[in-house]
Formats: structure tokens, C-alpha cells, sequence
């Protein structure tokens, strides 16, 4: 079966958010196997760091302010991909923000941003870009991030959580969608354990309520003591979109756990119990 150095040699990445973190990894990761990718962030001078350092090491890169927020900039790419570069094969859904805080403090702005970001910035992309790949008839990935939180809850992540639940049944869903048209297209979930990125950073909470400050500290700290190395996780994560995979994990050592003790809570169907070491995190 090919893998991703056949798959992944030549055809159109696009891939949102990716002006840091994985969305960065996983442009480098395509450029270095060939792909032409198409790197869009909110941040354009993000995005064109990241299209610069493709280019600069041989490959090839365009770069695109986009706000996954605002569907009709989601339609405004994927017309502007395709006039420039043709068919894509690859659609990486990855922007994503994380809020911290309990759910009635959190303004209403930041859950708007919460939900528009990590929801509808998937949902719009994917009908953005569905209709031409299913046109082309090619073969072709959606790559949809959920998260490890998808498998599990945590309070005072409840924004942040909820949302990548939502991915999750949107994927699953979309998967089956693809078989009823028996359509050539792989949609997969990626669920990330813990890669070391910017997303706890200080500055990606503005706007959250100032109780969320120290959790955010702590995760900050937790990421940079135990995250997996960006480049090698976004290798990871690429070499399984190429198997075809439905399911992808980094880190199936976290992942695997939060599932069994979901399938038991399922099972049990007793309420939810705090786990004590959460109180460190929050308090
Ligand atoms: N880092 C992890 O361990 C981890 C774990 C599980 C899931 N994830 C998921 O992976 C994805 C990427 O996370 P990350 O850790 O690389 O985050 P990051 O904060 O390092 O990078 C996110 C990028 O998205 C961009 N962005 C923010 N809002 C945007 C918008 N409205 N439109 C377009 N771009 C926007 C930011 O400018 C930034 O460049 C997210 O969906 C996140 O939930 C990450």
C-alpha cells in the first residue's frame, strides 16, 4: 500500500490555522514530501513565515489570510484555490482555539469565537471544498482536528470540549455521507494527545475570564514538560492520513485510556464523578 511519500509526493495541501502549531507541522510535513500547500491562518505574516520556510527548503507554498470563522472567507479560498492550483487532495480543518474558564464567566464573545472557530471553521470548510473534490473525482483526505478531549470531558474546558465532541460526530457522519456517494475521499479524525504547540499560551486566552489565568499557566507548563515534539507528531498524523485511516492518534497511550473509562461511563450510566487532581488545575 503506498504511504505518504508516494501519496503525499505532488497534489494540493490546504490547510487552515497553519500559520503555528500543528497546522505549521503538518505544511512543513507536506512541503518536505512535495505537496504545493496552501497555508492560511487569520495571522497572514504567520502563514507567510510558514509559506517562506517551505520555499526556502525546495518546496512549494502560498500563503492566504483566512478566518475560519467567517464562512464565506471559507468559500472565497476554495475559489481562489482552485483558480490558482487546481484540485486539492488534501484539507486539513485545523484552526482551533482552547477557552478556559466556567462556562457562565466565559463572555459571550469568546464562546461565539469558540464555537464559529472549532465548529463552523470545519463544517464551512468541508462545504467549501467537498463539491469540487467530489467533482474531480480524484482521490482526496479531509483531515478534520478533534482532540483527545473528544473521548473525554473536563471542567472549565467545557467551551473547548464540546466543540471537539462536535467534530467528532461531524466527521463519523461525513465519513458515512462519502460512502453513500462512494466517493474516492478519506475523512478522517485526528485526535492529538498532548504536541507541543502555542495553544496555552498567555495571549491565545484573551478574552477569557481572569479565573481561567492560572489553569492556563498549568497547561502551558504540563504541554512544555510532556508534549510530543511538533515535527515527529505531524509526521505521525500525516503517515495515517496516507493508510486511509478513519481513527488518528499521536499519542494512543492517552488516547486509548479516556476511551475505555467513556465506554465505561456509557455502560455505568452513572453521573459524572470529578476526578480530584482536576481541582490542581482549576484552583
Ligand atoms: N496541541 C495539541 O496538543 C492539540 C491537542 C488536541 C487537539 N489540538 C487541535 O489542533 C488544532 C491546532 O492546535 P494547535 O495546538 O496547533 O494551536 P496553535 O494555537 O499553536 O495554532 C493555531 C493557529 O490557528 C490560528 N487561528 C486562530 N484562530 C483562527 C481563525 N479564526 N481562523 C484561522 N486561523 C486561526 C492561529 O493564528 C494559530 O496560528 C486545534 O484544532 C486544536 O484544538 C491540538
Amino acid at each position: 500500500m503506498p504511504g505518504a511519500a508516494e501519496l503525499f509526493a505532488s497534489g494540493v495541501a490546504v490547510i487552515t490555522g497553519a500559520g503555528a502549531g500543528i497546522g505549521a507541522g503538518l505544511a512543513r510535513r507536506a512541503g518536505e514530501l512535495g505537496m504545493t500547500v496552501v497555508v492560511t491562518d487569520i495571522d497572514l505574516a504567520r502563514a507567510q513565515a510558514v509559506a517562506g520556510e517551505i520555499v526556502a527548503a525546495g518546496g512549494t507554498a502560498d500563503a492566504l489570510r483566512v478566518d475560519v470563522s467567517r464562512a464565506e472567507e471559507l468559500d472565497r479560498l476554495a475559489e481562489t484555490v482552485h483558480a490558482r492550483h487546481g484540485d486539492v487532495r488534501l484539507l486539513v480543518n485545523n484552526a482551533g482555539i482552547e477557552t478556559i474558564g466556567y462556562t457562565w464567566e466565559i463572555p459571550a464573545e469568546r464562546w461565539d469565537a469558540t464555537l464559529n472557530i472549532n465548529i463552523h471553521g470545519v463544517v464551512h470548510g468541508v462545504r467549501a471544498f467537498a463539491p469540487q473534490m467530489l467533482a474531480s473525482g480524484q482521490q482526496a483526505w479531509i483531515a478534520n482536528l478533534a482532540s483527545m478531549g473528544a473521548l473525554s470531558v473536563m471542567p472549565c474546558q467545557t467551551a473547548y470540549i464540546m466543540t471537539k465532541h462536535a467534530v467528532q460526530s461531524f466527521s463519523e457522519c461525513l465519513y458515512l455521507e462519502m460512502q453513500l456517494k462512494q466517493a474516492p475521499i478519506h475523512v478522517c479524525s485526528v485526535l492529538p494527545g498532548m504536541l507541543k504547540t502555542s495553544i496555552f499560551e498567555e495571549s491565545a486566552g484573551a478574552g477569557e475570564p481572569p479565573s481561567a489565568a492560572g489553569h492556563r499557566r498549568k497547561m502551558f507548563e504540563m504541554m512544555r514538560e510532556y508534549g510530543m515534539d511538533l515535527a515527529e507528531g505531524c509526521a505521525l498524523i500525516l503517515d495515517q492520513i496516507a493508510e486511509g485511516r478513519f481513527w488518528i492518534h499521536t499519542q494512543p497511550e492517552m488516547s486509548m485510556p479516556a476511551l475505555e473509562s467513556r465506554i465505561e461511563f456509557f455502560r455505568s450510566q452513572q453521573p459524572p464523578v470529578l476526578n480530584e487532581a482536576v481541582r490542581d488545575l482549576v484552583d
